[in-house]
């Protein structure tokens, strides 16, 4: 069944915002870089190669359906962050924007009855769960540490090990 025009330009706007999102997190990662910590610029660095991968799908899933990607005009991101934590709850909040537009996007395949795009979504909506956890978690750590340089110091070499899994 072929994917009705609604359903291609809804595809066609996440396409953009994974982009978008990489954008946002290489932007982070130069910040992390620019304040002496490597390991979180890595973990960043990591995080927008999947970003990438998350835009790549949609871009492989419209062309086997004989559909195309267009790329749309991406803001100036953030470039400065006042510390790590209020960078990852940034990006945390960003995560929890990208899961409202996912599930809005399963709306439209629902309401477009298109089942074949409605499960192929339902990858991203797992991996949003993960997407979100895994922002969380390094809140929480950062929380933990505080005001602690050394604690930082040790965080940054623990997230510089992030290995791209998606
Ligand atoms: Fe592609 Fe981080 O959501």
């Amino acid at each position: 069944m072929a994917i009705s025009k609604t359903m291609s330009d809804a595809l066609n706007t996440q396409f953009n915002k994974e982009l978008n999102s990489a954008y946002l997190y290489e932007s982070m990662a130069a910040d992390f870089y620019a304040g002496n910590l490597p390991g979180f610029a890595v973990w960043m660095t990591t995080q927008a190669g999947e970003e990438r991968v998350h835009a790549e799908k949609i871009h492989h899933y419209l062309t086997e359906n004989g559909e195309r990607v267009y790329y749309a005009a991406i803001p100036e991101p953030q470039a400065e962050w006042k510390s790590p934590l209020a960078a990852i709850q940034g990006a945390l909040a960003h995560e929890k924007f990208i899961t409202k537009s996912i599930h809005d996007l399963v709306r439209t395949a629902r309401k477009e009855d298109d089942i074949a795009t409605e499960t192929f979504l339902g990858w991203y909506v797992t991996e949003q769960i993960e997407e979100e956890s895994t922002a969380q978690s390094l809140i929480d750590k950062l929380e933990m540490v505080g005001d602690n340089r050394f604690g930082l110091y040790q965080l940054d070499k623990e997230v510089s090990t992030r290995q791209q899994d998606a």
